[in-house]
């Protein structure tokens, strides 16, 4: 059974879903997205991800297709059609572009409508061994424009720099840039140096994570001490434990980084509480 997508409007099978190549999501990769987690069928911190698509559309200037309560809906309905096919937990991904005009690298006429395109793919768990031996991770220049708190669709850097880390037999390649970490290609970043979990701040090199909001208040929730700071590259190979964060992979431990261990080599015990308090989170929504 094919998967359902939502396209201008319409439900349909996502093998049928048809766009203009004039689509200037197509021909310049002008546009933003989202990725929303679903657990029991619920979507995660669904407020949360429709305020960053409102933030990130008014900072490119594409018109809002759509209310809060329609994206609501049309986004519920995703999972409800999609429930026969991929089950209760979802990972449901939304696009909107500038729409279909001629070339041009200005912005087309105030009357061509954006487009606006949700698939669901199934989110399957995450393999046991990562609880056991945690991941290996790159560092790497950050190679992206200056605009990183902007959920673009233009991910040709993150591509790349992925793919540095996958032909390295790592996971993923965490960003330097002036003599700091950011984040990831696809991830935020957390470390814990003595005993206090540190996240870079928000600022236009990276992008303000969901899942990163989540964990700061979940620390605080739990009187674990965080707090948002620079961490540079020497603090990072020295720390306690890494995580790297994001609403598909949750939390993951790195332990390892450009081939050195992290701490005992080992996901740390802040990582295992995180975890338990981050799955009672989950759960609490499936049970809503
Ligand atoms: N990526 N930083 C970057 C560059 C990202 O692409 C992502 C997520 C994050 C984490 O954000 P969040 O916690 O809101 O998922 C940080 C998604 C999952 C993706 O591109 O598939």
């Amino acid at each position: 059974m094919s998967s359902i997508s939502y396209l201008n409007g319409t439900f349909l099978p996502a093998s049928e879903a048809r766009i203009s190549p004039l689509d200037r999501g197509f021909i310049f990769g002008d546009g933003i997205y989202e990725v929303i987690p679903a657990y029991g069928s619920k979507l995660f911190r669904l407020d949360e991800h429709l305020k960053r698509l409102d933030d990130n559309l008014a900072a490119v200037r594409i018109k809002q297709p759509l209310t809060n309560a329609e994206w609501k809906s049309v986004l519920n309905e995703i999972v409800t059609r999609n429930q026969p096919i991929h089950g209760d937990e979802q990972s449901i991904y939304l696009q909107v572009t500038r729409g279909v005009a001629a070339r041009d690298h200005g912005f087309p006429d105030d009357h061509v409508t954006p487009t606006l395109f949700i698939m669901s793919t199934a989110l399957k768990p995450l393999p046991a061994s990562i609880a056991e031996q945690g991941v290996a991770a790159i560092t790497h220049e950050d190679i992206r424009w200056k605009n990183c708190h902007i959920k673009s669709i233009s991910l040709l850097g993150n591509i790349l720099l992925r793919q540095h880390a996958y032909d390295d037999e790592a996971v993923e390649a965490v960003l330097i840039r002036d003599g700091e970490v950011t984040e990831g290609a696809a991830s935020n970043l957390f470390a814990v140096i003595d005993s206090e979990l540190i996240t870079p701040p928000k600022g236009p090199l990276l992008l303000p994570g969901i899942t990163r909001d989540l964990i700061l208040e979940l620390a605080q929730q739990h009187n674990i001490p965080a707090r948002e700071a620079s961490i540079t590259p020497a603090q990072l190979i020295n720390a306690d434990e890494a995580w790297l964060t994001s609403s598909t992979k949750e939390i993951l431990p790195v332990t390892m980084l450009d081939g050195a261990p992290v701490g005992n080599g080992k996901p740390g015990a802040l990582w295992q509480q995180m975890m338990q308090h981050y799955q009672a989170y989950k759960q609490q929504l499936r049970n809503m």
